[in-house]
């Protein structure tokens, strides 16, 4: 492997020696040395420069701030942040002014007030006062663009992180910017809900509280979190996640960052789908299905002795079906305690898993062998398997139970049966009374029986149906009966 060039840059006479190529604010940070930013996020591809919070002064450049976000390291550069270049720290200044020119003082009941880098920003570098004097720009508040997402159009601060993400990352295009100028504001596209399956990332990627998920909402500060490092198990992507949690109850999921597993982000299932934590009817506490009684309590200590038992005594026979929501440890533990434990190899693996796992689908049909599947979609019903057996054919086993089985016999035709048979075999109206009689049926035990009446003989019931609509063959059939 190659060792990539270095350079050599100095930074508020602080030099410091990083890859050719790299960006102005990751070199600052290389030296110690902070380079604050709204807008820049490496995640979204090429800096766009919108805020003009990074502000730096570059010797022998332009006589004007730069945009260091924009700005990759060169050899021999002198860079100058508002620490020790004056006119760094005007821009720097006069751009928070301008942002906050139409900010409203929401910081006291503002969802993201503690944790917010316009907060931060302004504390640090902003003025210490304001000079609008006119009446703020006000907008409708909060609007819900989705069920789990409002967005506050008074705090955006158009560093336009949310439409790039939408644009680039998750590429549904559905946020936008509308209208121009001071008139700018962030929408959804012709004002359709934001849907999708990682919207909940923009409201970690707005630096302002102008994008927030509904829950929780006006609920919690910031400093009362508890952040919990963990890993979503709703997946098996196994995203890195810290659980905020106040008083022992979780708030809201948050990313964490692993590049290699999760890249930062997180789906929507992962950040919002915790509410079943406290549903009122999750299963906490094992229990044991009893005959006529349903389901009793048990321990725990007796729950895992009932559970030992039935897999010692299934000798071997064990599947293991895998719902795909494991995590890479759960499915190793598991795999380990039936094929180590118990000497079983055989599990089964969701239809939804990627062509990863093909090479270790086919040895898992253990549901060729099966003489019954439970079919789970909207209906749940049994079958009879029909799914790939573990001989490696790929054959359903339905589809080769019809290849295996004899062709039917040929039998000459003659034209005089030709009728007779098909009359015989499928008899025309056989069907038809079939069902009348089905009606006929279901009408006889509705109706009362009347004084020593003989139950008619179905197939005479049936005949005498006539034809007509089925209000008036239901009619008539009252009619006999009750005669
Ligand atoms: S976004 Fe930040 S600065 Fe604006 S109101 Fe909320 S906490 Fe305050
Ligand atoms: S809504 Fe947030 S992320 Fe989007 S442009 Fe405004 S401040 Fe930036
Ligand atoms: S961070 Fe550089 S312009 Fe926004």
């Amino acid at each position: 492997m190659s060792t990539p060039e270095l350079v050599t840059v100095t930074i508020d006479e602080r030099s410091v020696q990083v890859p050719r190529g790299t960006g102005l604010v990751e070199t600052a940070a290389a030296a110690g040395i902070e380079i604050p930013v709204f807008c820049y996020e490496p995640r979204l591809g090429e800096a766009i420069g919108a805020c003009r919070m990074c502000l730096v002064e570059v010797e022998g450049g332009p006589p004007k701030p730069q945009a260091g976000c924009t700005l990759t390291a060169l050899d021999g550069m002198v860079v100058k942040t508002a620490r020790t270049s004056e006119m760094a720290r005007v821009g720097q200044n006069a751009t928070l002014e301008f942002i906050l020119v139409n900010h409203p003082l929401d910081c006291p009941v503002c969802d993201k007030g503690g944790e917010c880098p316009l907060q931060d920003l302004t504390f640090r570098y902003g003025p210490g006062n304001t000079r609008m004097t006119f009446e703020k720009r006000t907008f409708e508040k909060p609007i819900p663009i989705s069920p789990a997402i409002s967005i506050d159009r008074e705090r955006c601060i158009l560093c336009y992180r949310c439409t790039r993400f939408s644009e680039s990352v998750s590429e549904d295009n559905q946020l936008v910017a509308v209208n121009r100028g001071a008139q700018t504001m962030i929408a959804t596209f012709e004002d359709e809900p934001y849907t999708g399956a990682f919207t909940g990332n923009v409201t970690e990627l707005c630096p302002v509280g102008a994008l927030l998920p509904t829950q929780p909402r006006f609920e919690i500060r910031p400093w009362e979190f508890q952040a919990v490092p963990s890993v979503c198990g709703l997946c098996p992507v196994g995203c890195n996640i810290d659980v905020d949690q106040r008083e022992g109850k979780v708030k809201r999921i948050l990313s964490r960052n692993h590049p290699e597993v999760d890249e930062g982000w997180l789906c929507d299932k992962g950040r919002f789908g915790f509410s079943h934590l406290y549903a009122e009817d999750r299963i906490t506490e094992p229990l044991r299905r009893v005959r006529l009684r349903g389901l009793e309590e048990i321990s725990w200590e007796d729950a895992l002795d009932d559970a030992e038992r039935l897999l010692r005594e299934a000798d071997r026979r064990i599947a293991v079906a895998l719902s795909g929501s494991e995590t890479t440890e759960e499915a190793y533990a598991l795999a380990k305690l039936v094929r180590v434990g118990l000497g079983a190899h055989t599990a089964m693996l969701p239809e939804e898993t990627g062509d990863g796992l093909d090479a270790f689908r086919l040895p898992l049909a253990a549901q060729g062998a099966a003489r019954r599947c439970r079919d789970r979609r909207d209906r749940p019903r049994w079958r009879r398997s029909d799914l790939a057996r573990d001989d490696g054919s790929g054959l359903p086993q339905a589809q080769e139970r019809r290849a295996r089985r004899p062709a039917p016999r040929q039998r000459a035709r003659r034209p005089d049966l030709v009728g007779r048979r098909r009359r015989r075999r499928f008899p025309s109206g056989r069907a038809r009374n079939r069902s009348r009689l089905c009606g006929q049926a279901r009408l006889r035990r509705l109706l009362p029986a009347g004084d020593g009446e003989r139950p008619r003989r179905r197939r005479s019931v049936g005949r005498r149906v006539g034809r007509g609509s089925p209000r008036a063959r239901a009619t008539r059939a009252v009619d006999r009966l009750g005669r």
